[in-house]
């Protein structure tokens, strides 16, 4: 079985993150697997709508740390990157199904989508300063944007979870639901907006996201470039190896 499923029914394509036994974090080939669904999805006029989804217990874990280690993302064209750009230049309707642990980029990618549905397990979280590293996915731009400074810096710098609830509060999730019931639901969103004309969801997307589309791209490129900095630094290298080995990271002097 795949790590990425993809699946094309009624002009939706549903991207299934299916890595359960490891939370659904993402290796490299999952991020070039899912670029590649992005960047067809983008030609193929079959597809009118895209739907991002996890499993009811969990959305993703973020990156996969033993992975991120083996072959950290040096350069823009690494599949992490790749996948960014991607999600945020899709033109046609984006949506997210979330239930359970959505964690770095399992909530930074909902920033780029543009409907959110999330089960009431939903727990976001974004503990880039907790592993020695900083925003990425645009989030240093979006988050403050959509929370305000003082809600994002508390994700961002204390990186501690926040709930489905107080998700919605802030306008990251457009409706909460028994964890169950997310997917289903998103799908059926899904195919709403996919028997509409697509010419006008696509311009209204463009219309509304034009002001904002070449700084999006240019924080993306630039927190990658310090990520992928920082990633080989004494801070991150003690957050990994905490990770691996089970413990607590110590970052005294660091
Ligand atoms: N990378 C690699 N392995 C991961 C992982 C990740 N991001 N997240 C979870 N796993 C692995 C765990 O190490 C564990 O492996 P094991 O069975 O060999 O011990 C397995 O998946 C199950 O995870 P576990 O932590 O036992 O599940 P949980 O339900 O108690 O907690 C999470 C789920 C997502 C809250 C927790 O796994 C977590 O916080 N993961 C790390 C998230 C993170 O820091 N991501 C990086 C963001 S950039």
């Amino acid at each position: 079985m795949s790590d990425i499923l993809e699946h094309r029914d009624g002009g939706v394509m549903t991207l299934t993150l299916n890595r359960l036994d490891r939370k659904n974090s993402i290796t490299a080939a999952m991020y070039a697997a899912l670029a590649d669904a992005l960047e067809v999805a983008a030609q193929d006029a079959h597809v009118r709508t895209v739907l991002i989804q996890g499993h009811e217990t969990v959305f993703c874990a973020g990156n996969d740390i033993a992975d991120f280690l083996e072959q950290p993302p040096a350069h823009q064209d690494a599949p992490v990157f790749r996948f960014l750009r991607a999600l945020a230049t899709l033109e046609k309707p984006l949506l997210a199904a979330v239930a359970g642990p959505a964690v770095g980029i399992g909530t930074t990618l909902l920033l780029h989508c543009d409907l959110v549905y999330a089960g009431d397990n939903a727990a976001f979280s974004m503990p880039f300063v907790n592993l020695g590293l900083c925003p990425e996915a645009a989030s240093s731009l979006l988050l403050p944007a959509m929370f305000g400074h003082h809600r994002a810096a508390e994700a961002l710098l204390l990186g501690e979870p926040f709930f489905a609830e107080a998700a919605m509060e802030v306008g990251l999730v457009n409706r909460v639901l028994p964890p169950t019931e997310v997917n289903a639901y998103a799908q059926a969103q899904a195919r709403k907006l996919s028997a509409k004309p697509l010419s006008s969801l696509m311009v209204t997307k463009r219309l509304m996201k034009r002001h904002q589309q070449a700084q999006v791209l240019s924080a993306m490129a630039e927190e990658g470039e310090v990520f992928a900095r920082m990633l080989r630094e004494p801070a991150a290298k003690e957050a990994f190896g905490a990770f691996m080995e089970k413990r607590k990271p110590d970052f005294s002097g660091l």
